[in-house]
């Protein structure tokens, strides 16, 4: 069963076509990953698909009960704890106080690995990795069944990034989570994802994908380095995927 389907999705900045003709699908239990160069709209896209942006054309079908957003950015309110901003996922589905809403904001930071002390502490008092690990566990609490990540790691160090990525690979495979990852590190579509979307190198389409081999969870790191070296040198559709395109620049 397909959760999230994106037909002929287009959008311009300012005039600027930034995407345009996308398709693309996720089922039940799935996770993809989408990989673009920098700047090829895959934020954009992000934003489209979880109706935090209206696009200029195409349609957007979503079967999924209701969904997480993680960005690259923690994006905490500065003025509240750890805790608090945790609590924040639930304040539409529960009331603030109660025993039950504790014990949910405990098992959730348990889950990204935070220490109870911290939840007392402010965004300003925590490490870059505890802000982010902060932010998963806000999107995971209200059990979302469906996922976006918007380059959630990439400001963290590599063993970090691997517990995060875990964090994500397990609660797929143990809730039937559905998901949306946006990476510009094949490695990591290839650790964590069933299928890999590639955004073509100026958002005019989806170049092609690829399923990976075996189930996210099962991949050891010779077989994700292998796979992803493979993608990279000997398949075309991932030619571009290192490229740098922020117009801004170019
Ligand atoms: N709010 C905006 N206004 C104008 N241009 C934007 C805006 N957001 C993104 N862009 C431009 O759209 C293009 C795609 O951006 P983005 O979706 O962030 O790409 P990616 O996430 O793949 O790096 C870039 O050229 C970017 O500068
Ligand atoms: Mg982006």
């Amino acid at each position: 069963m397909t959760v999230l389907q994106l037909e002929q999705i287009g959008h311009a900045f300012l005039g600027r076509t930034v995407l345009d003709g996308i398709d693309l699908a996720v089922k039940a239990g799935e996770m993809v990953a989408l990989v673009g160069p920098s700047g090829s709209g895959k934020s954009t896209l992000a934003h489209i698909a979880a109706g935090l942006l209206d696009p200029r054309r195409g349609r957007i079908y979503r079967s999924y009960r209701h969904h997480g957003v993680i960005f690259q950015e923690p994006r905490l309110m500065p003025w509240a704890t750890a805790a608090d901003n945790i609590a924040f996922g639930l304040v539409a589905h529960s009331r603030k106080g109660c025993p039950i809403f504790r014990t949910r904001v405990e098992d959730a930071a348990a889950r990204v690995a935070l220490e109870p002390a911290d939840l007392a502490k402010f965004p300003a008092q925590l490490s870059g990795g505890m802000r982010q690990r902060v932010a998963i566990a806000r999107a995971l609490i209200a059990e979302p069944d469906f996922v976006f990540f918007d380059e959630p790691f990439t400001a963290l160090d590599v063993a970090l990034k691997r517990r995060m990525q875990d964090i994500v690979i397990d609660t797929v495979a143990g809730s039937g989570l559905s998901g949306l990852f946006i990476t510009h590190d094949l490695s990591e579509a290839v650790r964590i994802a069933h299928h890999i979307v590639v955004l073509d190198s100026h958002g005019r389409g989806v170049a092609g994908g690829r399923s990976v081999p075996s189930s996210p969870g099962e991949r050891d790191d010779r077989m994700v380095f292998e796979t992803a070296h493979a993608f990279l040198t000997e398949d075309r559709l991932f030619a571009h995927v290192n490229d740098y395109n922020e117009r801004s620049i170019t």
